[in-house]
């Protein structure tokens, strides 16, 4: 029996992921893998549509590969390649781009956003054109699924009409996906500023829980979690955001519901619900992290790794891309 495709991805773009990669992608993604032939990548090619440096970039998608294999996925079940080694990606992000709208790119509020973020000058084409990559990282698997972020929902629909938009014109070529939106409960927001999302581009890290990080430092970072002066463990999401940022983590590290972790801390005060919470992140952060460097003490194995999923996903890539050419008359 062929399991169904599932794409999805996420850029090198620090030394460690964080805690809302962990809870948002990877525990998604771990859990997916059994049911669906998974292609995971680490989307260094996105990564350069903002400048980076060469050496630290060559690193982080290491890192980034060595904690998806740290959090569970495994390389035997799933395919987990990084995106620059598969080199049908480039090739048909611009085939793609040939058939996407100036006017319809023009409309991705996220490059809206970043460009902002970088000015006017300092922003690339290929920060324009990185959705139309996206599509092609998804439509070269086939991919029915598609596991994203809300902010990544709009991606995935441009990715959907290109793929229906060359079917229309070429002939049926692609699969076109399905967006599988993240729920409520696997969104972690910034400790220091608990209404933003936590980032690993975020400005200051005070409020970030890094993977990779010192236990010590995660338990004083979650001891100095932004809360209120209500006093009591309960969600609250408009009116305790902190506290219901808080839960949410503990529920999506224990599996257990926020009513049973709030009848847990009923009567007692934030400072033994922080310190609770800060075992259960050190417990599951710590074996994580120690997987992790372990792989990343082993190099040539974990290039190995990479380099037989590589080969994988050419396989695969390679057939949709020549299906491609055939078709536009290339
Ligand atoms: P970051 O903002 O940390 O750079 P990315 O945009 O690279 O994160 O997202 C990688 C994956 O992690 C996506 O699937 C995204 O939905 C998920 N993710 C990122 N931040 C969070 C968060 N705060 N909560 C839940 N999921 C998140
Ligand atoms: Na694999």
């Amino acid at each position: 029996m062929t399991r169904p495709r599932l794409y999805s991805g996420m850029q090198p773009s620090a030394d460690s992921l964080q805690a809302g990669n962990y809870i948002g992608a990877l525990l998604q993604w771990r859990e997916m893998q059994s049911s669906y032939d998974a292609f995971f990548s680490v989307v260094d090619l996105h990564a350069i549509t903002v400048p980076q440096n060469p050496e630290e970039l060559r690193e982080k998608t290491r890192r980034t590969a060595a904690q998806y294999i740290a959090a569970g996925i495994e390389p035997s079940k799933s395919t987990l390649y990084v995106q620059s080694h598969v080199r049908a990606h480039a090739e048909l992000a611009w085939i793609l781009s040939t058939i996407t709208g100036f006017g319809e790119a023009g409309r991705m509020t996220q490059f809206k956003d970043k460009s902002q973020r970088y000015g006017q000058d300092s922003t690339s084409v290929g920060l324009f054109t990185y959705p139309v990559l996206m599509a092609a990282d998804i439509l070269l698997y086939q991919s029915e699924l598609v596991p994203v972020g809300d902010d990544q929902k709009q991606h995935v629909e441009l990715t959907r009409d290109l793929a229906e938009r060359f079917n229309s014109r070429f002939g049926t070529t692609f699969t076109v996906p399905t967006p599988v939106i993240q729920k409520d409960t696997a969104r972690i927001y910034d400790l220091q500023n608990p209404t933003s999302k936590m980032s690993k581009s975020a400005e200051s890290d005070a409020g970030v829980l890094w993977l990779l990080d010192d236990p010590a430092k995660s338990a004083k970072k979650i001891m100095r979690a932004v809360t209120d002066n209500e006093g009591s463990v309960r969600f609250d999401r408009e009116n305790k955001p902190g506290v219901s940022n808080l839960l949410t983590i503990y529920a999506a590290l224990t599996g257990r519901q926020v009513g049973s972790i709030e009848d847990e801390y009923a009567g007692r005060g934030y400072g033994d619900f922080k310190k609770g919470l800060a075992e259960v992140v050190v417990d599951e952060f710590g074996p994580v992290r120690e997987r992790a460097n372990a792989l990343l003490d082993d190099p040539a194995e974990l290039d190995r790794l990479l380099a037989a999923n590589a080969a994988r996903a050419d396989e695969v890539a390679d057939a949709t891309l020549a299906d491609v050419y055939e078709r536009v008359g290339l």
